[in-house]
């Protein structure tokens, strides 16, 4: 039986929705451990935090012994697995950081977590799951095909932070095959909804649109992603850590592939619908889209196949595109405190130990 879950990263965009969900929708205790790099934010915890089967650690996955006392400490039955770099801009200007944290921690988690298993009674032994949450950019590119990501798609990551992702999911299933670690492993196409990082490509058009900034789209735009909502892909992440067969991969995709730049027309014109104040000088939101040149070893199109965890699990995404686009530029015109702390830097005060 599931009971306690440990989630790692649950202070970042995913991680955080996983931790909300749990505390809303399930009986579970769950134990956030998280570093608090500049991704984590805990006030995206604050509807949760008091809660008394929240608690949150923070500490770093590279460190094994703080690993063993939280897993002595909070007995998890589960270890849901998000902490990771994840913003490929990011892992092309220093990759040193998604090697350590993406490949090391993740040795390192997989190591203190079979440590505790291995000292469990074989009840709690075989009920006991890891759940490794990755990347479908892991698959490489699909350009020119109308070929879709599998579960036994062959690995070619294209950047530091999707190679780094695909070296980690390697490690856990090698935990699997050698050492019996009962192991899921999840890849997922791109995220996008509340609490998310300004960094990433929908929150900064957002912000950079309500502060009558350019819109900055990479080459021509024609890049295409599946787009799915955070908190459909909550629910398939807690769905597989509970009821997934044991050694198998899920993909979780939202059968909305979408071109870059069609995402940010369709964020201007909702804009124009909902924030139709504009700043001074601007006259439609879509004439602050400018091109900039592309990202190094871009790649041109990602789309997923997700039958598998329709079929097995019964899991399928909730909302549509539109839907989910529209509560997410609603959310962030309604949670404007948030993300100015955010861009002011003072969610950063006032963490325990700095
Ligand atoms: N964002 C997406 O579209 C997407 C899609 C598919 C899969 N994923 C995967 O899902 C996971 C979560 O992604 P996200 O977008 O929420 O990331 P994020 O960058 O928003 O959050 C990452 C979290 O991990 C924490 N962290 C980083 N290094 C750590 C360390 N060494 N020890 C402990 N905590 C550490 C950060 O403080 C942060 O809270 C990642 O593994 C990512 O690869 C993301």
């Amino acid at each position: 039986m599931i009971s306690r879950i440990l989630v790692t990263g649950g202070a970042g965009f995913i991680g955080s929705a996983v931790v909300r969900h749990l505390i809303q929708n399930t009986p579970h205790e769950v134990a956030n451990l998280d570093k608090l790099t500049y991704a984590g934010n805990l006030e995206s915890l604050a509807s949760i935090s008091d809660s008394p089967r929240y608690r949150f650690y923070r500490v770093d996955i590279c460190d094994g012994t703080a690993l063993d006392t939280v897993f002595a400490e909070f007995k998890p039955t589960a270890v849901m697995h998000l902490a990771a770099e994840s913003h490929v801009d990011r892992s092309i200007d220093g990759p040193a950081e998604f090697i350590q944290t993406n490949v090391v921690g993740t040795y390192s988690l997989l190591e203190a977590a079979r440590r505790y298993w291995n000292g469990l009674p074989a009840d709690e032994k075989s009920a006991f799951r890891f759940h490794h949450i990755s990347t479908d950019e892991v698959y490489g590119d699909l350009e020119g095909t109308d070929d879709l990501f599998t579960e036994t798609t062959p690995y070619t990551p294209s950047s530091p932070y999707s190679a780094s992702k695909a070296s980690s999911d390697h490690l856990v299933r090698a935990w699997h095959r050698t050492y019996g670690l009962p192991v899921l492993v999840t890849n997922c196409s791109n995220n996008y909804g509340p609490y998310h990082f300004p960094e990433k490509l929908i929150p900064h058009m957002i912000l950079n649109a309500l502060a009558g900034k350019p819109l900055p789209v990479y080459g021509d735009g024609s890049q295409i992603r599946d787009w799915l909502f955070v908190e459909d892909h909550a629910r398939a992440l807690v769905e597989v850590v509970t009821r997934g067969k044991v050694g198998e991969t899920y993909n979780i995709g939202g059968h909305n592939e979408k071109r870059n730049l069609e995402v940010v027309q369709t964020l201007c014109d909702l804009l124009e619908e909902l924030a139709p104040n504009k700043p001074e000088g601007v006259e439609r939101y879509r004439d602050l889209i400018t091109f900039v040149k592309d990202r190094p070893g871009h790649d041109l199109r990602y789309a997923i196949d997700a039958s598998k965890i329709e079929r097995e699990l019964g899991w399928k995404p909730q909302e549509t595109f539109e839907s989910g686009i529209r509560k997410t530029v609603q959310w962030y015109l309604d949670n404007r405190l948030w993300w100015q702390r955010v861009l002011s830097g003072d969610y950063r005060l006032g963490r325990l130990g700095g």
